[in-house]
């Protein structure tokens, strides 16, 4: 059998355009209803196969990278992973390697991720997908924010479900990696599935909304697309410690729609077709049920939120559960002006000009 020896995938990351929140179940964990749109910035996987030992990497000379890290998935399959950021500012990519860190390989989405394939990959009695003495080495190419809402983490397990899927040929299709991907985080399944989603459940369970409204004939939308200002933060703020947050002040709300109220939401909301419309009708439906909690954990935040109200945008909101703030304009050469103008703020570490609905992850190469 031949392996290909190499393979390059990338996932978006996601803005949420609506996120709203019940109150958390008996796991602690919280219903959503969230609307994702993805976007331009993404997140690269390149998963290579290497004879087992192999410390290619050492040599290599990569700039912005953490140290490799090797782990053994349960079967004992070696697998590493070392993550290269490249964030734009000098700033925000010493404070994405300074968390990365610290983290170790089997808390890498990106390991678990691959850990996660090739355990499926092992249990395959058919095929011997896992050739003898080799390994997978994993490189990130980070380009979104860490810790920043944005979904950067489950953009890296979503290239690299992709990425391993295609390097080991175990062509699992599209709803069995959404299955793996929902056991990995809330996030990855939008940031596999690409375009504009529904998220319902935990956010995990996806429905494309641009294919579900372009197939209506009585509804021929086009999906508009979008130019965003994201506002980086200088420090991160945990999804943990924001939801925490959330029920102490109790803010959840008592009802949310479940998976099973799927049809009946989207043949029902009038407000969800305008998440395809364009920027300034588009700004009417957004909301976080997490903005003010984030806001009163973080003044410095929700100080720079004020300020970018000044600037004309459609709209300024935290993007997930922040800290990054995510500002709606109309196109490329307002975003760029508002820029500038922002990053010079003293509470801001950067900004990064992306425009939405992304593409879903996807194959880039094969070698
Ligand atoms: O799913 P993910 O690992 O991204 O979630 C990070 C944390 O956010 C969880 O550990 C949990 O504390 C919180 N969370 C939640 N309810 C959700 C999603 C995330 O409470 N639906």
């Amino acid at each position: 059998m031949h392996y290909l020896e190499t393979v390059t995938a990338s996932a978006p990351g996601k803005i949420n355009l609506q996120l709203l929140v019940g109150k958390p179940d008996t796991n602690g964990y919280h219903p959503l209803y969230s609307i994702f749109e993805t976007v331009g910035l993404r997140e690269t996987c390149i998963a290579k196969f290497t004879p087992q030992g192999n410390n290619h990497f050492e040599s290599s000379t990569l700039p912005n990278s953490t140290a490799t890290l090797l782990s053994y998935t349960a079967s004992g399959y070696p697998i590493t992973v070392r993550t290269c950021v490249d964030l734009g500012t000098q700033a925000a990519n010493a404070q994405a390697l300074e968390q990365l860190n610290d983290v170790a390989a089997t808390d890498h989405l990106a390991w678990k991720a691959a850990a996660k394939i090739v355990e499926q990959a092992a249990a395959n009695a058919e095929y011997q997908l896992l050739p003898d003495n080799t390994q997978i080495d994993l490189t990130i190419i980070k380009r979104i924010p860490a810790a920043g809402g944005m979904a950067g983490g489950s953009a890296d397990a979503a290239a690299t479900l992709v990425a391993v899927n295609e390097l080991l040929r175990l062509r699992l299709s599209n709803s069995e990696l959404e299955k793996i991907a929902r056991t990995l985080g809330a996030d990855v399944p939008a940031c596999l599935t690409g375009g504009t989603s529904l998220g319902l459940g935990y956010g995990d369970h996806m429905t494309r909304l641009d294919t579900y409204f372009a197939n209506q004939t009585e509804d021929s939308t086009p999906v508009n697309s979008h130019h965003w200002v994201m506002v980086m933060s200088p420090t991160g703020l945990s999804t943990p410690a924001v939801f925490n947050a959330f029920d102490a002040a109790n803010a959840g709300r008592p009802l949310i729609p479940t998976v099973s109220d799927l049809q009946e939401v989207l043949t029902h909301d009038p407000q969800l077709p305008k998440a395809l419309y364009e920027a300034k009708q588009m700004a009417e439906i957004m909301e976080n049920d997490l903005q003010a909690t984030a806001f009163a954990l973080r003044p410095d935040v929700a100080q720079v939120h004020q300020y970018l109200e000044t600037l004309g945008a459609h709209k300024v909101m935290l993007s997930g559960s922040g800290p990054t703030l995510a500002v709606l304009v109309e196109d490329e050469t307002e975003a760029r002006a508002l820029g500038e103008k922002t990053s010079t703020h003293p509470q801001v570490a950067g900004i990064l000009i992306t425009s939405g609905p992304g593409l879903p992850a996807m194959v880039e190469k094969t070698q």
